[in-house]
Parts: C-alpha cells; structure tokens; sequence
C-alpha cells in the first residue's frame, strides 16, 4: 500500500516554512526527524493541562501523568515487540542507551584480556563507550571488516573474529553513511553460537522499519525518539528482562529504590531501577503518538515509500559526471536504507551543503560521527549526506539534483 504523502505532510507544520527565502526541503533526517502536530501538541497538552511529576503525587494530574508515562512505555514495548515495559529503560537517546549497557552490564562482565566485537561503520555512539570500556578494563576491541566493495559487513571477517569468543557484539542495524542494512538477525545467530551477547544500535532502524527485537534475538536494542518523529531528550535501552534485571543500577537517588537506610537500600522493580531523579516526563509523553503515528502509516508502507524515493534519487544521481555515490547500488535495495551519502569530485563537502542551504534544502555534511568509516575506511575528509523520510518526496529529490548542478556550475566541474 501507497502512503498519502502530501496527507502526511500537512501533520508537520515546519514543512511548510522557509529556509533562506525558499521552501524547506528536509533532508536530514537521519541526524533527527520532523515532529507532526500530534506529537507538538501532545507535550502542551501535558504542560497546560496535567503538569505534574510522575510516582509521587496523589492527586489526579499527577496519575494522569504518571499513566500517560508509563502508556507510551507500553507503546514502545509493542512496537518492538518486547515482552513488557520492564524491558524499556528510558534514556535521553541512543548514545546514552548505549552507554547504559556499557557502565551497568560491560562494567560487571568484561574482564581483562577478555573481546568486544565491532564494526567498521559504526557510529561513534557505538564505538567510542566500547573503546572507554576497553582501556578501562584491558579488554580487547575488534572489529568486523568492510568487505571490497567498502558497503557491506565481510561476513567471513565476522566468522573469524566470533572464532576468538567476544563477549559482546555491538552493531548497527542500519549504517548512517553507507545506508546499508545489515542482517542482524542472522549476526545475532551466529553471536551467540559463540556465546556472545548482542547489542544492536537501532537508531538508523527504528524509524524506517519494523523492528521485531525478540525475532532478531537482540540482547540489547538501542533508539532514539527525535529520529521517529518524537521529541528529543528521550531514548530507549531494550534489553532482555533477565540481562537487565542481574544489572546494577548506573545512577543512585529517587525513583530508583525501593527502600532506603541510612547506609543501604534496595533498587526499584524494572525498569525503574535505571530511571533514576525526575524523568524527562513532557517528551516520554510526546513519544507516545510519534509512535502511534508510525503505527498508523505502518512500518512497512514507510519502509517501501523510502526505498521508492532511494531507488528514484540513486537513479537520478547515477549519470552525473563527477557526482561519486558511496554504499549499496540500486540494485541492493532490500539491503539499502533512505540514507545517501555523497561527494562531488573537487568540491567540499561544506560547500556542498552550502549551495543547497541557499536553496532552502537541508542536508548533512561531514564525517557523520563516523570518522574510521568516512576518513580510514572510504578515504574521505568529508561527505554530503541526504536521507529520506516518509514525508519526503520525489520532487524534492528532483530539487536536490538540480541543487548538484548548481554546485558543479559554482565550482566549474564538469
Ligand atoms: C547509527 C547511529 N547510532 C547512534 C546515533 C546516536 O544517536 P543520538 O545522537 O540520538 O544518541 C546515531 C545518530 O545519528 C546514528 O546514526
């Protein structure tokens, strides 16, 4: 089934604003997405209307906020499949989810000598606390290869690393810069054969697809709300209850507990043992109909309205000269996500942004928080990123490459 694009648009008022005297075209939504008026207005509705904080007050607005809270928990749990909300830890984002798993569970099980297993395209959110984790114990980080073509995972490299038994493998879902989807269900199979667990960085994912955590057997699952049409501020670490609940809390005060002694105290059931102080209650709220609003679209017709604009925008990009397109081709798109990188030989990357911004089109420029990926990897000091959401639309695409031209015209490239 089709989506009703220009439907979908009128729910987000930004996009009908202008950018340098032009209409905004949105491009960046792989760094965070636009909000529709059901999101907007359902944190004014919580802040003129119910305002109040959450697991204390008895008093009417405050259960009112508490279950508005404690709903859109339950949505998330449902959208991913989880099996409760004892399994949805609310973050600010998916840095912080990530870092969460990092300080609670890597603290307690990575030992010295002993492997985590990364990627080559991760982003810095799933490399660097790996890394802090690493020195800080005397553990070993290792990583999954790039195959030839530099977009997709070696999947030998994978196998012969997991032959060095990682205690964790940490992986992205969706690249942010190649756009590639990798097949976590099938890491995950073959993790844990080897008695690894597996922590997938689902923000690239999260909005684009259906997400199944318990079919992809993902110990640990990672998002965050800006990029799924929610507000900024709230993420989530999915875990499996029973990782979660041998964890120890990261962070110690109220909420958190259960009981408190002048020198001891017991933790809070799940998952409010890892939500400690006062939440971030206004956006927990307004998450709750950014991912009604995605349930209603449905995952799958987002997914296939993306592919349609990735294969027109590959197509279209494929015959300009000196126009160089990183990541899978058009004919990989059951394996390509809405995210396309690129550069233009002799310009930078900044330049390029620069040209589209005085075309009211915004997009994406630079190393993506993937600096081993775009400098080690690809060979590039930057690139241009455009990436696509389910409001986008062709002619928007069609704007972006007449945008290229206007480059090459600047520049004098052919
Ligand atoms: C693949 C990937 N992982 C992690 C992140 C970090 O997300 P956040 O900044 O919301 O924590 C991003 C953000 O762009 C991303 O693309």
């Amino acid at each position: 089934m089709g989506i009703d694009v220009k439907r979908i648009r009128r729910d987000f008022p930004i996009l009908s604003a202008r950018m340098n005297g032009k209409p905004l075209v949105y491009l960046d939504n792989a760094a965070t997405s636009q909000k529709p008026r059901q999101v907007i207005e359902a944190i004014y509705k919580y802040y003129t209307q119910y305002n109040a904080n959450i697991h204390r007050g008895i008093y009417a607005i405050a259960e009112k906020a508490t279950q508005a809270y404690t709903d859109s928990k339950a949505k998330v749990a449902k959208h991913i499949n989880a099996s409760s909300i004892e399994e949805i830890v609310y973050t600010r984002n998916t840095t912080e989810a990530i870092n969460l798993a990092a300080l609670t569970w890597g603290e307690a099980n990575i030992k010295k000598g002993d492997r985590i297993l990364i990627s080559e395209m991760e982003h810095h959110s799933n490399m660097v606390p790996w890394q802090l984790l690493s020195m800080k114990k005397g553990a070993k980080l290792d990583y999954i290869k790039l195959d030839s073509s530099n977009s997709e995972l070696d999947m030998q490299s994978l196998g012969e690393q997991l032959e060095k038994k990682p205690k964790l493998v940490a992986i992205t879902h969706v690249s942010n810069v190649l756009g590639t989807i990798n097949d976590v269900k099938e890491i995950a199979k073959m993790a844990h054969k080897h008695g690894a667990k597996v922590l997938v960085d689902g923000a690239q994912s999260a909005p684009h697809m259906k997400v199944d955590v318990k079919d992809i057997d993902a110990d640990f699952f990672a998002l965050s709300a800006h990029k799924m049409l929610g507000p900024t501020g709230i993420g989530v670490l999915y875990a499996k209850r029973d990782i979660l609940e041998h964890m120890e809390p990261l962070i110690g005060g109220g909420d958190m507990i259960s009981t408190v002694d002048f020198y001891s105290c017991t933790w809070n059931s799940l998952p409010w043992k890892f939500e400690a102080g006062t939440s971030n209650i206004a956006d927990a709220i307004g998450f709750g109909p950014a991912i009604d609003y995605l349930d209603r679209v449905g995952m799958g017709s987002i997914r296939q309205h993306e592919e349609k604009l990735t294969k027109y925008a590959l197509e279209s990009l494929e015959d300009m000269k000196n126009v160089k397109v990183f990541g899978l081709g058009k004919e990989n798109l059951k394996k390509r996500g809405a995210v396309i990188s690129f550069g233009i030989k002799g310009v930078h990357a900044h330049d390029i942004a620069q040209v589209f911004d005085s075309e009211g089109i915004a997009i994406r420029a630079g190393h993506h928080c993937a600096m081993p990926l775009v400098t080690q990897r690809l060979g590039e000091s930057a690139l241009a990123r455009m990436s696509f959401y389910l409001y986008n639309e062709e002619k928007e695409v069609d704007k972006a490459v007449q945008a290229i031209e206007k480059v090459k015209k600047i520049f004098r490239i052919d």
